[in-house]
């Protein structure tokens, strides 16, 4: 089974509920080459946790939340500040629609989780952001999760929304990779759902601009939805790269 990032996009949600069945060995290990490279890449130091003994979860989380044991799960560890955020959404994103590639569940997950009941390795001026936990869902996601899931994505924003009105161009009128990047962002998490960017279109440039701030992760919802708005333009025909920042351009490949 080999999927696209833009299918993986369309197949993944947060999962909140898990069966009891440990990651595979040959998965674990693929994810756990997949971190080594983007750690090595990006100068971050994301962790992969795991437990095989049935009964023995790897990290607790939030049961107002989540149900089902977690026996894997990813640290995603970075500097204290904006842009290491930033950097921490964009490659964490890409973990993520990695992981849902090889049949896993997962979720981005700030603060529903026990902290005491995992032990991470944190360096000096860096910081434990978020931790992502990794299993296989249930057939049929339980009427609580999927509930959850609905409560929080009803405040999802309308495509036209995204299109900052500093633009120079109407929706209906933007080129087909602006609409599908546009789209892959409103398909992707965020935190509490708060979709925070907005896409600037101006003379024939795209860029991406916090419209609301928050308690500060807006800067890893940001990271997170230029990697989502560059596999959508790149499922249209136009691949390229962001600009770090806020305001940060999007480049077409050459
Ligand atoms: C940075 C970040 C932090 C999040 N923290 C939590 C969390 O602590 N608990 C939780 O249940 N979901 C958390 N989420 C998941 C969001 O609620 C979810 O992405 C959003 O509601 C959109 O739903 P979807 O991911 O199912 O499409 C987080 C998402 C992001 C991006």
């Amino acid at each position: 089974m080999s999927m696209t990032e833009w299918e993986a996009i369309e197949k993944r949600i947060s999962c909140r509920a898990f069966t009891d069945r440990p990651v595979d060995p040959a998965v674990l290990e693929e994810l756990r080459a997949y971190v080594d490279e983007l750690n090595g890449e990006a100068g971050l130091h994301f962790q992969l946790y795991s437990s095989d003994r049935p009964g023995k979860p790897a990290i607790k989380m939030a049961a107002s939340m989540f149900s089902g044991p977690v026996y894997a799960f990813a640290a995603l560890v970075a500097g204290d500040d904006p842009a290491s955020l930033e950097k921490l959404g964009y490659y964490g994103e890409k973990f993520v629609l990695k992981a849902v590639g090889l049949g896993l569940g997962t979720c981005w997950v700030a603060s529903t989780y026990d902290a005491g009941s995992i032990s991470v390795d944190v360096g000096e001026g860096e910081r434990l952001w978020d931790v992502v936990p990794l299993g296989y869902a249930p057939e049929k996601m339980p009427l609580r999760q999927t509930m959850t899931r609905a409560m929080i994505r009803k405040r999802d924003r309308k495509e036209e929304a995204f299109l900052d009105s500093a633009s120079d161009t109407e929706y209906g009128v933007l080129p087909e990779w602006v609409r599908k990047g546009i789209l892959a962002v409103l398909k992707g998490p965020s935190a509490i759902n708060q979709q925070p960017v907005n896409i600037l279109y101006r003379d024939g440039t795209a860029s991406m601009v916090v419209w609301k701030h928050g308690q500060g992760l807006e800067f890893n919802d940001m990271g997170i939805a230029k990697r989502q708005f560059e596999i959508g333009a790149a499922e249209a025909g136009v691949p390229g790269r962001f600009e770090w920042g806020d305001g940060g351009r999007f480049v077409p490949e050459q």
